[in-house]
């Protein structure tokens, strides 16, 4: 894990083996030329007041991300000087949105990969923008080797890119209170997702029901969570049709975790709700080769929760937080359940499968059942649901669906907030006709144009009378199978987490709705 502080060395002295700066390209008056961004006043001072001068004659453009590497100037105790383009130069005042900061920080971390320390001096005109290098770096600097036969000895340094390692911050102060918090907050948050990404990028031979709860169970006990596994009996016993429907053909059986944080100060209550398929094969409607390939990322949306749960944990945010991880393997086999199988699920409603692919809708069905006796203030729920969501919004925004405009309305811009892309999708009361079912309740399948939306319409019918629910689709951007891009890696990208925390900071502060 990549360790931040907040420094006061100034650039010159400060042992490190790279300094970070950032150039922008020129607006207004200042068009076609290139800036070098505030924070870098003594490394432009140092190459005479020539650096903008320089990376420009190194092919510079100050392009989002762009990385331009060069000598340190003499003097200087770091060797190298990394410029990372931060874009347009923001037209009216200096500050750079914390989107355009994190991005920024994200690609220069990626590329130190290798490199121990690097010193970052961007322009950081607040708390805020403290906290969005931080998340920056400490997201970007990200790397998944533990199945890399010279994994060990690339984290030793010796051979192959260890992640950079350390971080110093400049430009921040370090006394004050807003700093220290909002560089904190970046620390838990982004270790906590980056977790989620581990768990997602965790090949499925190794992560199953089984043992995605008892890493749910040890960190739990860990930050003073309170758990509880319902295994393959207990969900029996306890009537979840839905969750061993799906389960049913694996020989990993299934699980739902309940990760229960509470807060002596909490005046709300809010549940999380994550769809954990740790493999879906499409199960007797078994997918074909070409897309099976990355449904190791099925789980995404449980390790989202599991992340966000844990995260307000450490943050000790007043507000409870309930995550629910709805945990089964979908695989064919001669105890699978069949298209035409009718389920009894937790709620009570009985579901004609159709189509044993469409499986998300029905572990979650019986955990948003579960999940409303409580009668939280809210509940949200994350899946990697639907390939149509993709075909409507790509593979970096994630859809949100709701049963209340303004609920829908305050998620989306919780993550806007947080720099995650997110579109509100509506949810058409006379696609439901298309689940009709001669046989049960329900179909789990509908008409095909909407799938993204009639799958909303199907976990609808399952969330509790009265109950504020919104639900996300991020099947798009949960698993990134092209390269890295500022601060996300290829593979899993730990979508959804950083909405859910604001959510619950917002809930916690009475701002939310
Ligand atoms: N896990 C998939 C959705 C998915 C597809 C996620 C691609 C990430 C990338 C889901 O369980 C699924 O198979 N959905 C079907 C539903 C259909 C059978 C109604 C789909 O979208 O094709
Ligand atoms: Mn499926
Ligand atoms: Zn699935």
């Amino acid at each position: 894990m990549t360790a931040l502080t907040l420094s006061t060395a100034a650039a010159p002295g400060l042992r490190a083996d790279a300094i970070v700066v950032g150039v922008a390209k020129g607006t207004g008056s200042k068009s076609g030329d290139l800036v070098v961004a505030p924070g870098a006043e003594a490394v432009d001072k140092a190459y005479d007041g020539r650096l903008a001068g320089v990376l420009e004659t190194l092919g510079a453009s100050g392009g989002e991300g762009e990385v331009t590497k060069l000598p340190a100037p003499s003097g200087f105790k770091a060797p190298l000087v990394l410029a990372v383009g931060l874009g347009a130069l923001p037209e009216k005042d200096d500050s750079f949105s914390g989107e355009t900061l994190r991005r920024a920080a994200g690609a220069a971390a990626r590329a130190l990969a290798g490199t121990k320390k690097a010193a970052f001096a961007l322009p950081v005109a607040d708390a805020a923008d403290a906290g969005a290098v931080a998340e920056g770096a400490l997201l970007g600097a990200y790397s998944f080797d533990a199945y890399k036969e010279n994994g060990k000895d690339a984290k030793n340094g010796k051979n192959g890119k260890a992640p950079l390692a350390e971080v110093a911050l400049l430009g921040g102060k370090p006394r004050d209170k807003a700093y220290k918090a909002a560089v904190e907050r970046a620390t838990a948050v982004t270790e906590e997702l980056n977790r989620a990404r581990d768990l997602v990028n965790t090949p499925p031979n190794d992560l199953n029901p089984e043992s995605f709860a008892a890493v749910a169970q040890a960190a739990a006990k860990e930050h003073g969570i309170k758990v509880q596994v319902l295994d393959e009996k207990a969900l029996e016993k306890g009537g979840y049709g839905g969750i061993l429907g799906v389960g049913a053909g694996s020989a990993a059986p299934p699980r739902l975790v309940k990760l229960s944080y509470t807060s002596s100060k909490a005046k709300k209550h809010l549940a999380f709700v994550g769809k954990g398929i740790t493999y879906d094969s499409g199960g007797i409607s078994l997918k074909p080769a070409g897309h099976n390939e990355t449904m190791k990322c099925d789980m995404s949306g449980a390790a989202a929760v599991f992340a966000a749960v844990v995260a307000a944990a450490r943050l000790g945010l007043e507000v409870n937080v309930t995550g629910w991880l709805a945990l089964a393997e979908n695989m064919p086999s001669g105890s699978a359940t069949r298209p035409g199988d009718v389920l009894r699920m937790y709620s009570g409603k009985t579901v004609e499968v159709l189509n044993t692919d469409a499986e998300g809708r029905l572990v979650l069905a019986d955990a948003l059942a579960k999940a409303s006796e409580d009668k939280p203030d809210a509940i949200v729920d994350v899946a990697t649901l639907t390939g149509a969501m993709m075909l409507a919004l790509g593979n970096r925004t994630f859809g949100i669906m709701a049963n209340d405009d303004a609920f829908r309305s305050a998620v989306h811009e919780a993550a806007e907030e947080v720099g995650e892309a997110a579109w509100p999708m509506p949810l058409p009361d006379h696609l439901k006709k298309g689940m009709d079912s001669p046989t049960a309740d329900i179909a789990n399948m509908g008409e095909r144009y909407g799938g993204g939306l009639v799958a909303g319409l199907f976990l609808k019918e399952f969330v509790g009378e009265g109950i504020t629910w919104a639900h996300l689709d991020i099947a798009g951007p949960a698993f990134n199978e092209s390269g890295p891009f500022g601060y996300t890696p290829k593979g899993g990208t730990g979508s959804a987490v950083r909405t859910l925390v604001r959510l619950a900071e917002l809930t916690a502060s009475g701002d939310l709705g």
